[in-house]
């Protein structure tokens, strides 16, 4: 709790990132990340796995950008720093870890953005969503776009928001959190169909809550309702185990990997 606290304080982060939660958000993952640590070693290993495919058989390779690189555990930041001249990490907030992973590190690159499009529309400086990527990722040099374990998160502040809001937001009411997520949802795949990069995708499908005798207790749509094609590879996360989450429930969540997502 106290680690909790002095992180908060000394991470670097806009204040928007602050106001809107997505620093804590950042801090209780660290901490999620290393209470459960041994369920989630499968989990950062096939995503590993997949980006590492997706490097060997990626053939332009001056760039390469990581959307959502958070904390680097799903990312094999050596293999992408041995094969791209330059990498660049995107995320809204670069955890402590994360800044001093890359400190010697003079081909690696972090930029705060958000990634959702709707961190603006939510402070109101933009009057409606607008999901864009960085740039970079339009570069010619930029060979490879890894959005890492990223899609599912991107809604999950905004729709919290606007259905905690008695105001509309832009022309976003209360009841429309299922359709803003969706969008938010689409508006990342467009932007990264768009690319000319190749596209490695990571990400969290659906969620189940299961008792101890295996028997599923609710099931979740993570992409709201938005389905993707058959991937690389899949595997369960067990993103909460037993008294992580609760006493009598594990939450468990299907991941689809694409290493070249429009193949
Ligand atoms: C589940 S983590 C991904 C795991 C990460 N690759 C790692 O190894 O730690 C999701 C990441 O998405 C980031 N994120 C969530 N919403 C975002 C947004 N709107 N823009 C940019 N990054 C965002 C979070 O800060 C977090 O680092």
């Amino acid at each position: 709790m106290l680690l909790d606290l002095l992180r908060y304080v000394a991470t670097p982060a806009p204040a928007a990132q602050r106001r809107l939660g997505y620093l804590r958000d950042s801090i209780w993952l660290q901490s999620r990340a290393r209470r459960c640590r041994a369920a989630w070693a499968p989990h950062l290993a096939a995503s590993r796995a997949v980006i590492k495919e997706a490097i060997r058989t990626c053939e332009r390779r001056e760039t390469a950008v990581v959307l959502g690189s958070g904390l680097l555990d799903d990312v094999p930041l050596d293999e992408l720093r041995k094969h791209f001249r330059r990498v660049v990490l995107v995320d809204a907030v670069h955890p402590l870890a994360t800044r001093r992973a890359v400190r010697d590190c003079p081909n690696v690159e972090l930029l705060t953005q958000d990634l959702s499009g709707a961190m603006a529309l939510l402070t109101g400086a933009a009057p409606e969503l607008d999901p864009r990527l960085p740039p970079v990722c339009a570069e010619g040099e930029t060979g490879l776009v890894i959005s890492a374990n990223l899609l599912s998160q991107l809604p999950i502040r905004p729709v919290a928001r606007l259905e905690g809001s008695r105001r509309p937001i832009g022309t976003w009411t209360r009841d429309d959190g299922d359709a803003f997520g969706r969008r938010i949802v689409e508006g990342h795949l467009t932007a990264l169909a768009a690319l000319s990069a190749k596209v490695c995708l990571l990400t969290d499908l659906d969620e189940e809550e299961a008792d101890r005798e295996g028997r599923v207790q609710a099931r979740h749509d993570l992409l709201y309702g938005v389905r993707l094609a058959k991937p690389d590879r899949s595997w369960i996360w067990e993103l909460a185990p037993f008294g992580e989450a609760a006493r009598g429930r594990r939450l468990l969540h299907r991941v689809a990997g694409f290493w070249d997502w429009r193949a």
